[in-house]
């Protein structure tokens, strides 16, 4: 049962960043892209960036075929609402109603890990979010793993990745540790002023960041979508 319990949170991370790859590819200005279910779709999950995400979607499919009332959109943002809730994380505010959309995104508009704190700017101003919410998000870090094949990059950011905390904060401000990573953009949140005023924040008081991660996370899942 224990066992069951645990394979069940492993691949509830990939849900996680599978809600966030969905969502994320939204453009405030041309109002394309964003959490509206195509990331199910052959063209968008061979993007690189989403390497690896073929096995959230393919493990989620069996429980939608469950659901056929629920749209793919509305499935993908409640199965990353049930992921951190249920790995310790805050509540978030679930509201049903977005529809499926056929069009893929343009591949591109997710963040490069090999980047800095401009570009994340670029990439989550696009989407109509902003510096804190950059930081409270880049949290979700506490849960899962990077793994070779996938992205070039290896192993958890905390030494607890199953568990939703905000010990992906602690592990940054405490410096670079054997067997465990941190992205350049990751990295990206000490160098600049703002976002390392919220890094030290988290760090120091856990429910000040999930407060603003459940915030942070309700817009992302709702946007491009009144
Ligand atoms: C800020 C820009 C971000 C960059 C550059 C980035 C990059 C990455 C990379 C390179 C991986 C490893 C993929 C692999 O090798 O399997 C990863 C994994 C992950 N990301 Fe992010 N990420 C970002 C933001 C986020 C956000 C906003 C969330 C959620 C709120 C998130 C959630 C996750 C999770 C849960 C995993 C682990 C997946 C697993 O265990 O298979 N990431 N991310």
């Amino acid at each position: 049962m224990i066992c069951l319990h645990l394979f069940f949170i492993i691949k509830l991370n990939k849900c996680v960043r599978g809600r966030w790859h969905s969502a994320g590819t939204f453009d405030v200005e041309t109002k394309t892209g964003g959490p509206f279910g195509t990331i199910r779709h052959g063209d968008e999950l061979a993007h690189e960036a989403n390497s690896g995400l073929d096995i959230a979607v393919g493990l989620l499919e069996p429980i939608k075929a469950q659901f056929p009332i629920l749209t793919y959109a509305d499935f993908y943002q409640l199965a990353g609402v049930v992921a951190v809730e249920i790995t310790g994380g805050p509540e978030i505010p679930f509201h049903p109603g977005r529809p499926d959309k056929s069009e893929p995104p343009p591949e591109g508009r997710l963040p490069q890990a090999t980047q800095g704190p401009a570009h994340l700017r670029d990439v989550f101003y696009r989407m109509g979010l902003c510096d804190k919410d950059i930081v409270a998000l880049s949290g979700g870090h506490t849960l899962g793993r990077c793994h070779k094949e996938r992205s070039g990059f290896e192993g958890p950011w905390t030494s607890n990745p199953l568990i939703f905390d905000n010990s992906y904060f602690r592990e940054l401000l405490s410096g670079e540790k054997q067997g465990l990573i941190q992205l350049p953009t990751d990295k990206a949140l000490l160098e600049d002023p703002t976002f390392r005023s919220f890094v030290h924040k988290y760090a120091a008081d856990e429910d000040v960041f999930f407060e603003d991660y459940a915030n942070a996370h309700l817009k992302l899942s709702e946007l491009g979508w009144p």
